[in-house]
Order: C-alpha cells, then structure tokens, then sequence
C-alpha cells in the first residue's frame, strides 16, 4: 500500500517538475527585446483575441440556433435569460473590430519595418492568409445575425453556420501552426 503510494507521489512531483520547467522556458524565463513596444505586440494580442472569439463563440454554441426564424430568437433568448449571456454574447460581437484593428496594426508594423523581407517571406504569407480568413471569420459571422430572412435561406443558414464555427476556425488554426512554426525557426525580427 505504502510502495503504491510513494510510487504515485514520485509520479505527481516527476509530473509538476516537468510542468514548471515547461512554464519556465517558454513563458517566465523567456527574453523578450529590449525596448519592446505596444505595437510589437500587435501579434500576441492577435492571437489573445482569436482565443477570446474561440472561448465565447463555444459558449454561443450551446444556446445559437441557425435557423431562419429560430436565429435572431434564439440570440434575443441568450442576452436576456441566460445568465452572463448578454455579457459573452458582447464580447463575440464586439471582439472582431477588436482583432480586426490588431491584426491590421501588426500588418502595418511589419510592412513599415520591411520584416516581410528574406527570411521571413512564409511569415508575411501566411500572415495574409490569417487576415482574409479573419475577415472571412467576421463576415460570415455578421449574416448569421441578419434577422428576417427567407425560407430559402435556411440551408444556406446552415451551411454558413458549419463553416463560420468549424470550417475556418479549423483552416485557421492550421495556418497559426504554420506561422508560429515558422517564427520559431527564424525567430524574431526584434534583438533580444
Ligand atoms: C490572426 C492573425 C495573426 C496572428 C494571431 C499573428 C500572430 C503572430 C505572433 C504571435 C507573432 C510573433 C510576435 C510578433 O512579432 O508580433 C507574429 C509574427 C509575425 N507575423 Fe503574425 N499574426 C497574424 C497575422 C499576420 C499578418 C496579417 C501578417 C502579415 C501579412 C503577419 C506577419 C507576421 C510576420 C512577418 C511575423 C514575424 C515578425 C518578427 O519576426 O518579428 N501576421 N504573428
């Protein structure tokens, strides 16, 4: 009984070493450039936002019907009665301008300091793909909202409603891997 126990114990503390060193290399040890700047992290906020989307969007998920009668009901229903619903429900509204204006200032950064140049061509690549498929993300976003459509709109509802929660979250995801995969291998442009 004793052995079982010091072996678990062994485990747990072998498992929270391993945790804090992963913590401490890639977040509370990690250098960042001197002098950095709010504009020069126009690309983590980016992505903070993404997160934001993705964590209320999930929430919408569980209450958001994508019918043509069923959907403007069905938004009326989570901010009035459910609770904390108008308050997530704000957020996913409100958060695209958010992300929006955030991936455009780290675009601006970037092409104003010419960091699009040799090694990082795929990162400014990339970057763009991330950005139309943002803008991509906030316009199928705002028709699953417009009230007082047609019946011949309800498949077309659907349809939009698959790819606005999972067809570009997923391709989005895919290229993030790509852009910070890519980041990680030429590292940043700023000295550390
Ligand atoms: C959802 C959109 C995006 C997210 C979440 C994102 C995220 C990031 C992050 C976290 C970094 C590393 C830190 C930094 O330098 O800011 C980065 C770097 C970079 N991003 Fe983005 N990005 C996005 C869109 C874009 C766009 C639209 C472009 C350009 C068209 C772009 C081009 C680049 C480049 C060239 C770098 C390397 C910067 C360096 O080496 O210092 N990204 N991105």
């Amino acid at each position: 009984m004793d052995d079982t126990k010091n072996e678990f114990n062994k485990s747990m503390s072998e498992g929270s070493s391993f945790l804090k060193e992963i913590v401490e290399k890639n977040i509370t040890q990690k250098l960042i450039p001197k002098g950095m700047s709010w504009f020069g992290c126009m690309g983590g906020i980016s992505l903070v936002a993404f997160l934001v989307q993705t964590i209320t969007g999930i929430f919408l998920m569980f209450y958001f019907i994508p019918g043509t009668k069923e959907a403007m009901a069905s938004i009326q229903n989570i901010t009035h009665h459910v609770p904390f619903g108008w308050f997530v429900q704000r957020i996913h509204a409100v958060g695209p301008h958010i992300m929006i204006a955030m991936v455009i200032s780290h675009m601006v950064r970037i092409f104003f300091k010419g960091i699009y140049r040799h090694p990082r061509e795929l990162h400014w690549v990339s970057g763009s793909c991330l950005f139309i498929l943002t803008l991509l993300m906030y316009f199928t976003g705002n028709l699953l909202s417009v009230g007082n459509m047609s019946e011949l709109f309800t498949i077309r509802l659907s349809f939009l409603y698959a790819v606005h929660v999972a067809v570009i979250p997923a391709i989005m995801g895919l290229f993030m891997g790509m852009h910070f995969f890519m980041i990680r291998k030429t590292g940043i442009y700023e000295s550390l």
